[in-house]
């Protein structure tokens, strides 16, 4: 029913609802709780978790994480990013934002039995008015959820505001391919409203327009969708999924019906962009 009340519901603007029917057990991961859609750019990456950490990988030296950092991770669901770039970057603080109480509740659970609570505190609230003084991070990022933000731009706004001077924002996020839009049923569903469905020019200039410099946007789309859709016909059959994944979700997310969608009209970008050092105080 909350699967139909998605497609036929009215609202764009509640990717929440969608992550609850989602929830843990319908995650198609197998020890990680990522809900990425993976970079499987290197031959080795065969699994949903190997794909999200080199993701995250991939985000986190584009961000260009380090020891001296104070991070916000908006967006950041159960939390295995934060993981992942505190092993590997060790930045000095997280902080993190999510409109979902359900990945907040688990994320901070998991952050308490990974030892790492202390460095990391994270809150529920909105992409778009975020609860933090300006000024206070060295880094924003947002791994694949910017496209669901109430808007996008309102986001880049938020985290020019949050960022201090020479402090990076850097983002993986899905987009169309410039002069599409995508089906309305992939609209409804995954909840993206209406106002971020622009190709990967107008994003580039609404980066610049938020302020930042030294943007940067790559489609990364290549090493994404077609491994991606390799991997889910398979994965969907596993008899560990068809033991614990909702029925109705697993027949929708069988690749037959949208593949070609996908192909002719998804983009996926990995975008950086600068707060510039010399602005007035
Ligand atoms: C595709 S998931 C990605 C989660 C995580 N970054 C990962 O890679 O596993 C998108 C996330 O964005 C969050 N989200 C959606 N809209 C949001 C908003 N306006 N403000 C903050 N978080 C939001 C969702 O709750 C969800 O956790």
């Amino acid at each position: 029913m909350a699967l139909l009340r998605l497609v036929l519901g009215p609202s764009r603007r509640r990717p929440e609802r969608f992550y609850s029917v989602l929830s843990t057990h319908n995650l198609l991961s197998e020890h990680s709780l990522f809900m990425n859609l993976g970079y499987w750019a290197d031959p080795g990456v065969r699994t949903l978790d190997e794909a999200g950490h080199a993701l995250a990988e991939l985000l986190g030296q584009t961000a260009r994480l380090g020891p001296r950092d104070e991070v916000l991770d908006v967006g950041f669901g159960f939390g295995d990013q934060i993981l992942h770039w505190l092993g590997r970057f060790q930045p000095r603080r997280f902080s993190g934002i999510d409109l979902t109480p359900l990945h907040v509740e688990v994320a901070r659970e998991r952050m308490v039995r990974a030892g790492v609570a202390s460095r990391v505190g994270l809150l529920v609230g909105s992409a778009t008015r975020m609860p933090f003084a300006p000024r206070c991070f060295d880094k924003v990022v947002a791994l694949e959820c910017a496209f669901h933000f109430d808007t996008r731009e309102d986001f880049f706004a938020e985290a020019w505001r949050v960022l201090r001077p020479g402090g990076r924002l850097a983002l993986t996020d899905i987009l169309p391919l410039t002069g599409h839009r995508f089906s309305r049923p992939f609209q409804a569903v995954w909840q993206i409203p209406r106002e971020n469905l622009y190709g990967r020019e107008i994003y580039r200039a609404r980066l610049v327009a938020a302020g930042f410099e030294d943007v940067e946007v790559h489609s990364i789309r290549e090493h994404v969708y077609e491994p991606l859709l390799r991997f889910l016909r398979q994965r969907l059959e596993a008899p560990e999924i068809v033991h614990r994944m909702n029925p109705l979700l697993r027949l929708a997310g069988r690749p037959w019906w949208y593949a070609p969608l996908v192909r002719s009209t998804f983009d996926y970008v990995l975008a950086t962009g600068v707060k510039p050092v010399s602005i007035a105080p």
